[in-house]
């Protein structure tokens, strides 16, 4: 049995539909009952011991970061008989400068599983493609996308890709110990995204390129304090690269990263 943690969201989402479509058994947990194509155990990531249904006769656990007591809720997965974790962690934790807020839940979550005595793979994917859903609210206003980051080109990856991957180093064996870098086939800046967005929605869009004082005005009381700072460090210092544009999709799963316009085309019924 596969427990998948964050499973109404957009990569555990992903990782519970190819489980079923593998023919895996899969457990998703949830914080309240979902619609979702799997059984179900109710427990939250931030209290070890409410996943104690949720771990019974799990084998391997697909697993978010970032959570209050890692080292507590691995050591509650050994204790059930957990052997393999698959981490989804972020290229953050080997930023340039880690001493930031994000970073510093990346490395820590890193640190407890590789302390566990669990076998683990690391996922550090770029970007998710999904972070696009973020311009939603603007889009129901109009046609103008005012973003932050304007010149800082990212080869993101579709959690769909993501998800393939983690199927792959749960269900698979060679994935222990291993961190695998993760991105789409190509990079992009934000405006050319938009634009990709606009072709697949048959509308007719512009980005407006928020200014440094813009962006942390509009980020303030939105986005935690820290978390600015972090994206700032990563995005406008530049301590972070996610343009880099990795084979491990392929390679790990046959076939190659979906394109911005397949994760758009995918989900254009998100924006209408
Ligand atoms: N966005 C990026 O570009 C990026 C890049 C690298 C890494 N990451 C990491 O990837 C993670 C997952 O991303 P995503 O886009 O799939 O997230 P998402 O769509 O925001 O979903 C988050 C999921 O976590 C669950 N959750 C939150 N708090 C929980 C708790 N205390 N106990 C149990 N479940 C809890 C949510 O469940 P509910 O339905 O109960 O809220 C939801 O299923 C992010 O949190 C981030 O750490 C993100």
């Amino acid at each position: 049995m596969i427990l998948v943690t964050g499973a109404t969201g957009n990569v555990g989402g992903e990782v519970v539909r190819e489980l079923v479509r593998a023919g895996q058994p899969v457990r998703a947990l949830v914080r309240r009952p979902a619609d979702l194509p799997a059984e179900q155990a109710v427990g939250d990531l931030n209290e070890p011991e409410s996943l104690a249904a949720a771990l019974d006769g799990v084998r391997g656990v697909f697993l978010l970061p970032g959570y209050r007591d890692m080292p507590g809720l691995l050591a509650r997965m050994l204790r059930a008989g957990v052997e393999r974790v698959v981490l989804l962690s972020s290229p953050a934790a080997v930023a340039a400068d880690t001493r930031n807020a994000i970073s510093e839940f990346m490395i820590a979550s890193e640190t407890a599983v590789r302390a566990s005595g669990l076998a683990w793979t690391f996922l550090r994917p770029n970007a998710f493609m999904s972070n696009a859903l973020r311009w939603l609210p603007q889009l129901r206003e109009g046609d103008v996308v005012r973003d932050a980051f304007g010149d800082v080109p990212l080869a993101s990856v579709d959690p769909h890709d993501i998800a393939a991957v983690a199927v792959r180093a749960l269900l698979d064996p060679g994935h222990e110990e291993r961190v695998h870098e993760l991105s789409g086939p190509e990079r992009l800046l934000p405006a050319q995204r938009l634009a990709i967005l606009a072709e697949v929605l048959h509308r007719d869009l512009r980005f407006h390129a928020l200014t440094d004082e813009e962006a942390r005005a509009d980020m303030t009381g939105r986005v935690p304090e820290e978390y600015i700072h972090a994206f700032f460090s990563f995005y406008g210092d530049g301590t972070l690269d996610e343009s880099r544009i990795h084979p491990t999709v392929e390679k790990v799963t046959g076939r190659p990263p979906r394109t911005f316009k397949q994760w758009a085309q995918a989900h254009a019924d998100d924006f209408r």
